[in-house]
């Protein structure tokens, strides 16, 4: 992950890197740093452990100027979150480098560098790179040239941005792997991970290409492809105003966001709200290859990986249609038997996860009908290598935990459920009930949200607790797990997800009066199998805490506490009792105390395999 910044202007920079930092926080936040290039032509740095807010801190105590910079804010692989390892990394007092990405090859490369008389000061894999850049530059390579040598002994993923008090106006990057931005200015020009972080300076930007190694300077932009021949690469216009997302009356954005979840579904269905548009919703061409596909596969991580679980369901009992589900990390080094017909669906909040993306690029040519990405960032990569396109309409998420870029995503999903299922026998009828539930969700959400209170509640008797479980059969097995995700992302609370069906089989025997056992049962067709699987937990002493319909006949009773939820249409209900479990989630992690927004050791954004 990581988030990089940098810019060659001919005016002070370092408010312009730090405002950079701040947007890319979501990417990484255990440690930031930045280094510019003085009047005097010396390099100033501060690095600090922790959040951007400590670099700005460091900043308004000891200011560090200059025209030229980068500037990093970390989430740690290789080396412990620290000052030390924190980027900018340093050689011989002239060069200054910022990476995301890993190195797979630094042992080698380190050991052949300290052969050369270089000397380490961090552990991580970065500080291979700056004293490579170092040698080729000493060798009197200009910058271009010695980020094209520099890149060619590297192996694994990268983003770099590099500064050297010897060419004091320019900067020298190259990408592979990990996304890289130009943004475009007049007498000045930047780099970033994200055109987002340079949006207060530039709406022009260069989406660089695997392999390129770019210059900027004041004045001018050079880019040379893997091959080192120059390159023009489009120039795109970003002129939709930047989200200013503030916290409002909102202690945490995670809050604000799951309460803005019934505009955001609303907005995603309304896409399709004249007609003859669904289709149209996913893309120019869309049509046409839906009416090819036999299968459905789905590829994800996280969260997102869950949205394709509970699709599943959709699609082949609503629709008819075949599909698969699997992770990104391992559907991409798995060697695959295709069936013919088949349409790869990756879903993705940020358009830039890193084993999403890589399994979108090993699909093999022939392999798929085509690709549909559903994701939340518009000008992401996935969305632009992607051949069909579905935007969810969840608006900037900034909470670590997704929680409407998920419901949001199961509308696109359900979405899609529809627009394949007219093509293979649902019925009209059937349609129109989907169609009609899709457009009372938003307010079903609302009834959920004013559950606020009552969910708070059962959230006290989480917190002395170190794990919980999670059941659901059917659909609801992916909403338990997707529960499960959300209560140990942010409360660090163990919690485990199974099929109710599956206890006895083993998790059985983790259940006792110390473990909390939430239980998704909102009244379907498996319910009376539910509460026989309720039955045997509850005689085991466990706590049991269940999420049903306010009509499915539970009644709240020693050692069991009943939330009742809107009667809602089935086929909508996986998304409203998700609602549900963000908002346990959120309440037991605000009393234990933690980070809400940005829990520990994750990142918004997962742009490393
Ligand atoms: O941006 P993506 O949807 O591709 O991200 C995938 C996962 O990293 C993400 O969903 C993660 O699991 C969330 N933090 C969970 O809340």
């Amino acid at each position: 992950m990581c988030g990089i910044v940098a810019a060659a202007a001919r005016r002070e920079v370092s408010e312009i890197l730090l405002e950079g930092l701040r947007r890319l926080e979501y990417r990484g936040y255990d440690s930031a740093g930045m280094a510019l290039i003085d009047n005097e032509r010396n390099l100033q740095l501060h690095k600090q452990q922790g959040k951007v807010s400590e670099l700005e801190k460091a900043q308004r105590l000891q200011p560090v100027l200059g025209c030229t910079g980068v500037a990093h804010t970390r989430w740690a692989t290789h080396g412990e979150p620290s000052g030390v390892n924190a980027h900018p990394h340093i050689s011989g007092q002239r060069v200054a480098l910022v990476h995301n990405g890993i190195i797979e090859n630094h042992e080698a490369l380190r050991r052949e560098l300290l052969d050369q008389g270089y000397e380490f000061a961090s552990g991580t894999d970065t500080e291979v790179v700056v004293h490579l850049l170092h040698r080729e530059l000493a060798a009197g390579k200009n910058m271009l040239q010695a980020m094209q040598s520099t890149a060619r002994v590297l192996e694994g993923a990268y983003a770099l941005a590099a500064i050297d008090t010897e060419h004091p106006d320019q900067v020298v990057a190259a990408r592979q792997g990990s996304p890289l931005v130009v943004g475009v200015g007049i007498g000045e020009n930047f780099l970033a991970s994200d055109q987002l972080a340079l949006r207060q300076v530039t709406d022009r930007f260069i989406f660089l290409e695997e392999g390129d190694i770019v210059l900027i300077s004041p004045a001018e932009l050079q880019v040379v492809d893997r091959h080192g021949e120059p390159v023009e690469r489009p120039l795109t216009s970003i002129s939709a105003a930047v989200e200013v997302v503030e916290l409002g009356a909102y202690d945490h954005y995670m809050l604000k966001e799951i309460h803005e979840q019934p505009q955001a579904l609303a907005a995603t269905f309304a896409q399709a709200s004249g007609p003859g548009q669904l289709d149209e919703c996913f893309g120019a061409g869309a049509a046409e290859v839906f009416d090819r596909v036999q299968g459905v596969q789905i590829v994800a991580c996280g969260t997102s990986y869950h949205a394709g679980m509970v699709a599943r369901y959709w699609l082949e009992e609503l629709a008819g249609i075949a599909c698969e589900v699997e992770v990104a990390s391992e559907f991409r080094y798995r060697r695959r038997v295709g069936h013919a017909g088949t349409l790869l669906v990756t879903i993705s909040q940020s358009g830039e996860t890193a084993d999403t993306l890589a399994a979108l690029r090993d699909a093999r040519q022939g392999e798929f009908v085509a690709s549909l990405v559903i994701a939340n960032v518009d000008n992401s990569s996935l969305v632009r290598e992607s051949e069909l396109v579905f935007l969810t309409q969840a608006g900037m998420e900034i909470g670590v935990a997704s929680t409407k870029a998920f419901t949001t995503q199961l509308v696109a999903l359900l979405m899609l459920t529809l627009a394949l299922g007219r093509r293979r026998g649902m019925t009209p009828q059937k349609q129109r009930e989907i169609t009609a539930a899709l457009q009372a969700l938003p307010d079903y959400v609302q009834q959920t949200l004013v559950l606020d209170t009552a969910i708070e509640s059962l959230s006290d008797a989480f917190i002395p607790r170190h794990h919980a479980l999670f059941l659901g059969r059917g659909i609801y097995y992916p909403i338990a797990m997707e529960g499960a995700l959300k209560l140990k992302e942010i409360s660090y609370i163990h919690a485990e997800a199974y099929p109710a069906g599956e206890l006895k089989h083993g998790p059985l025997a983790l259940v006792d009066n110390d473990m909390p056992v939430v239980a998704v049962a909102p009244g379907d067709e498996l319910l009376e199998k539910l509460k026989s699987n309720l039955e045997e937990v509850r005689s085991r002493g466990a706590e049991l805490f269940v999420f049903a319909d306010r009509q499915a006949g539970f009644a709240s009773e020693p050692r069991v506490q009943i939330l009742p939820m809107p009667h809602c249409p089935e086929v909508i209900k996986p998304i409203v009792y998700t609602v549900a479990l963000q908002l346990l989630s959120y309440h037991v992690a605000l009393q234990k105390g933690t980070d809400v927004d940005k829990p520990r050791n994750l990142a918004k954004s997962v742009t490393v395999e």
